[in-house]
Parts: C-alpha cells; sequence; structure tokens
C-alpha cells in the first residue's frame, strides 16, 4: 500500500484576495507537471477561500479552512460552519492547531466537536497535534501526544481524516524536528490512530530545503507548511519535493 502524500500549506493570517489572486496566477504553472499520487491542499483566511477556489479550479488543489465550528449555526459571533464552507467547495478542515489551541484555550473536546462535525459534513478534518518545548524537555512527548489523539479522534472515522504532527517549539522558529524523529512520532500517531493508512502529515518549519528528506521518511505521508507556503514559488517547490526511488 502506497499512501497518499498530501501537502498542506497554512496560510494563516495573511493574504488579501489581491495577493491570493497573484499567489494562485504565478502558482499554478509550477504545479502543472506534480508526479502522480500527490494532493495539494491550501488553507486560506476564510475571506480569502471563494478567490482562491476560482482562480485554482482546474488545477486539483483542495481548499482548506483553517477551522471550523461545532454547530451548524448559532449565537457565535465571529465562527464559520461547515455547511458555510462547504457551499463555497471547501474540502479540509484544520482543527486542533497550536495556535487557536494557545490563543483561544480550545480544548481537546472542542477540537473532537469540531473533528465530528467536520466529517458529518463531509470535510476532511487535519486534527494537529504537537508538543510544547517543555513537554518535550520533561520527557512528556508521548503522554502529550497520546492524550491529543484519543480525545481528538473519539468517535471521529479514522478512515476520512489525516493528521498533523506539529511541535510547537519547530512552528515559525525555523528549527525543524529532525526528520527521523519526526518520522519516530509519526509512526507512533499512526499506531495510536488505529488505520495503518491514515495520512500523517509534520509541521513546523518546513522549507524548500528541508522537504525532500521530510518526504523521504517511511512514516511521514505529507507535510503542514506554514510560513513556506505565502509565496507560490517555494510552496510549489514543496509540492514538487524529490524523494530517491524506492528498490
Ligand atoms: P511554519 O511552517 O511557519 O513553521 O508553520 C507551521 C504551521 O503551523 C502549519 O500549520
Amino acid at each position: 500500500m502506497v499512501r497518499k502524500a498530501v501537502i498542506a500549506g497554512n496560510w494563516k493570517m495573511h493574504m488579501t484576495c489581491a495577493e491570493t489572486r497573484e499567489f494562485a496566477a504565478a502558482f499554478r504553472p509550477l504545479i502543472a507537471d506534480l508526479p502522480a499520487g500527490r494532493e495539494v491542499v491550501l488553507a486560506p483566511p476564510f475571506t480569502a477561500i471563494p478567490t482562491l477556489c476560482r482562480h485554482l479550479a482546474g488545477t486539483g488543489v483542495a481548499i482548506a479552512a483553517q477551522n471550523v465550528h461545532w454547530d451548524d449555526q448559532g449565537a457565535y459571533t465571529g465562527m464559520i460552519s461547515a455547511p458555510m464552507l462547504v457551499e463555497h467547495g471547501v474540502s479540509h478542515a484544520i482543527v486542533g492547531h497550536s495556535e487557536p489551541r494557545k490563543y483561544y484555550s480550545e480544548t481537546d473536546e472542542q477540537i473532537n466537536l469540531r473533528a465530528r462535525t467536520a466529517q458529518r459534513h463531509g470535510l476532511i478534518p487535519i486534527l494537529c497535534v504537537g508538543e510544547s518545548l517543555d513537554q518535550r524537555e520533561a520527557g512528556e512527548t508521548e503522554r502529550v501526544i497520546h492524550r491529543q489523539i484519543e480525545q481528538g479522534l473519539e468517535d471521529v472515522d479514522p478512515v476520512r481524516l489525516i493528521v498533523a504532527y506539529e511541535p510547537i517549539w519547530a512552528i515559525g522558529t525555523g528549527k525543524t524536528c529532525a526528520a527521523d524523529e519526526a518520522n519516530r512520532v509519526c509512526g507512533l500517531i499512526r499506531g495510536w490512530v488505529g488505520n495503518p493508512e491514515v495520512t500523517v502529515q509534520y509541521g513546523g518549519s518546513v522549507n524548500t530545503a528541508t522537504i525532500d528528506e521530510l518526504m523521504a521518511q517511511s512514516d511521514i505521508d505529507g507535510v503542514l507548511v506554514g510560513g513556506a507556503s505565502l509565496k507560490a514559488e517555494s510552496f510549489a517547490r514543496i509540492a514538487n519535493y524529490q524523494v530517491p526511488a524506492r528498490v
């Protein structure tokens, strides 16, 4: 079984619609000849979703939301529901990213509700998990991630799912986790999810210099890229990663 590689970009709170149009125009030709078996996903801010969908139509690039609410509608000022995303052609939703966990105190229970709601509406959740530097240094990496997986995936279908291992200390810091260590943790995650075919990504300072080694690892099926996904040239190089032929 060869698991599909999923190369995803998370734009976070970057990119106006005008910048999105520019990105799409530059990105299109650069991914025209992607090798088979690779999927590219981009998560723009909510406001740029319609623009990105329109300008990447026909390329096969899937569009993700950066979060999704657990209710379909209601008095939740500032939030976006799954039906609102589906209406625009969104197919994936990031849930449990360390930034909303940190800045908006999202809990594993809420993240679980988001993942379940996403699946109920046909969206593929990209569940992010990962330890802080303190937790890593205290030897708690496995315990923390196991809990995030167990609670985050309660009653979630392990087939229509992507999990992204994003060590918090590697996000936006320029410190990529060593490829063999990222591979080790991704392998543990796969075991805990309980579906050997689940796509497990690595995220945290992925760039054009580190992508090939990361994608050569046996348990890393893709990447979730922040900063390096904001430029068409660097994200296209990442999507066009090169791995040594396996014999
Ligand atoms: P960076 O690639 O900028 O470190 O961000 C990673 C990330 O948080 C993707 O979701």
